[in-house]
């Protein structure tokens, strides 16, 4: 089996603030994007790292990976992205060559993952799951509430899930190629990850154990988290 890794990073990271697209800013000296291609690379098992882009940002973001070196055994490609993750995902995976069976998509604001995060969830699909994703026990309670109409009203809580049973999910989420070719096909809801497109397929998805640093950078206090990781992996 092959394993390839799309790597969605076209958005804008308008959570992060004013600035350069996300996966461009810069974590340590050296642009989110790069920290995650090389992340993902770091398993043996991935010759090829397919990035999504900013649609402007193409050209950019192929210059970036020539300047950075990536290990001999793997590839990559460079496509441009569309207008939400999912589409992103997409487009990634039709740029995909054929001989590629195993899939892993990638948030590159997840600049951190650990390679041993990566290859546990390789090796659950290798074993036969159609779709793995890794995943944490929450530390805060979640509510249900009815969303405000203005923002900062205050808002019912419609529910209190236990806690015990949730899961935050994380990247890389792996799958069986043509489940998520088969996925993004037949799916037409808005979904926030791509395992909840082969859930809706009705297959059945399995969590694996994620891991703190597999966090994703979305809000400015991420970046500061970001770079004491990476200070403290230097020590
Ligand atoms: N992504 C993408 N294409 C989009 C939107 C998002 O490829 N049209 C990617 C982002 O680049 C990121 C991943 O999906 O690597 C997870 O998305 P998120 O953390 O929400 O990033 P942004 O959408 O860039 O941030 P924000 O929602 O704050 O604008
Ligand atoms: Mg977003």
């Amino acid at each position: 089996a092959r394993t390839a890794a799309v790597i969605p990073a076209a958005g804008r990271g308008v959570r992060l603030g004013p600035g350069a697209p996300k996966a461009l800013r810069a974590l340590s000296g050296t642009p989110m994007l790069i920290h995650a291609v090389r992340a993902l690379a770091a398993s043996r098992a991935v010759s090829l790292v397919v990035v999504v882009a900013p649609p402007d940002g193409a050209a950019e973001v192929k210059s970036l990976l020539d300047a950075h070196a990536l290990p001999d055994r793997t590839d990559f490609l460079v496509v441009p992205g569309g207008d939400s993750r999912q589409e992103s995902v997409r487009l990634g995976l039709e740029a995909l060559p054929p001989e590629y069976d195993i899939v892993l998509v990638h948030d590159a604001a997840r600049p951190l993952v650990p390679v041993d995060t990566v290859d546990a969830v390789i090796e659950a699909v290798r074993e036969g799951a159609p779709a793995v994703v890794p995943a944490l026990p929450l530390a805060d309670t979640v509510k249900e509430v009815v969303p405000a109409a203005v923002p900062g009203d205050p808002e019912p809580v419609v529910a209190t899930p236990e806690r015990s049973r949730l899961r935050a999910v994380q990247t890389p989420q792996g799958f069986d190629r043509a489940t998520l070719v088969r996925a993004h096909e037949t799916v037409e809801d808005d979904v926030t990850d791509c395992a909840g497109m082969v859930e809706r397929l009705g297959l059945t998805v399995v969590v694996v154990p994620g891991h703190e640093e597999a966090f994703k950078v979305t809000r400015p206090l991420d970046l500061v988290l970001a770079e004491a990781v990476l200070a403290r992996r230097r020590l």
